[in-house]
């Protein structure tokens, strides 16, 4: 089986194809605008990528969106991940969490699927704690400065497979691959 993942992102592609591969489902990488519009609901932004993209693709396609919630922040930046990313990067998120011991934080995903007669979302999420510098090089966005529940090292620190135990993406995708395998 064969879906389009519709991403610009190479690690989530990556990330999603392992997981993926092992249910015996090939995702493609389509690397085409993903129309987005502004919510406080990641599930609200990936409905309407989705309808749209179908429109334009019309083939089994997957996207994905996710974002960073940290609780002493309010949950600030979560849907506006992305953009506090190319803003203020892992060291202004570092310098607003300073001097705040509070360090809970969870990364969610949610992966959306449509085809001509599905449209389905799948949520995934990991908790952890902000670290207090960045660590690692691996990954991408704000791997370096999270540490999963229970463990000592970053998601920047770790290889795509031990990310994959644990992170928000994967837990989503696994959720996909299992109902697809059943359809
Ligand atoms: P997107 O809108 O789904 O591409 O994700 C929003 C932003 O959240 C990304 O630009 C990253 O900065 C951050 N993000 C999402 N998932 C991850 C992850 O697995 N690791 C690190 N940062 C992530």
């Amino acid at each position: 089986m064969k879906i389009f993942f519709v991403t610009k992102n190479k690690h989530k592609f990556l990330e999603a194809s392992e997981i993926m591969r092992k249910y015996c489902i090939d995702l493609e990488m389509l690397e085409i605008n993903k129309p987005e519009i502004q919510s406080l609901d990641l599930r609200e932004i990936v409905l309407h990528g989705l309808v749209n993209l179908y429109s334009l693709v019309n083939k089994p396609l997957v996207i994905e969106d996710a974002g960073l919630f940290i609780r002493a922040l309010n949950w600030f930046p979560g849907p506006y991940s992305s953009y506090v990313f190319k803003t203020i990067g892992c060291q202004g998120i570092l310098k607003l969490m300073d001097g705040i011991e509070d360090r809970y934080a969870k990364f969610k995903s949610v992966v959306g699927y449509i085809d001509v007669k599905n449209i389905i979302l799948f949520e995934g999420e990991v908790e952890g704690a902000i670290a207090y510098e960045a660590r690692g090089n691996r990954g991408f966005g704000f791997d370096p400065i999270f540490t999963p529940k229970g463990e000592s090292k970053t998601f920047a620190q770790m290889s795509m497979q031990e990310k994959n135990r644990l992170s928000h993406r994967a837990r989503a995708f696994k959720k996909l691959a299992e109902w697809l395998t059943r359809l």
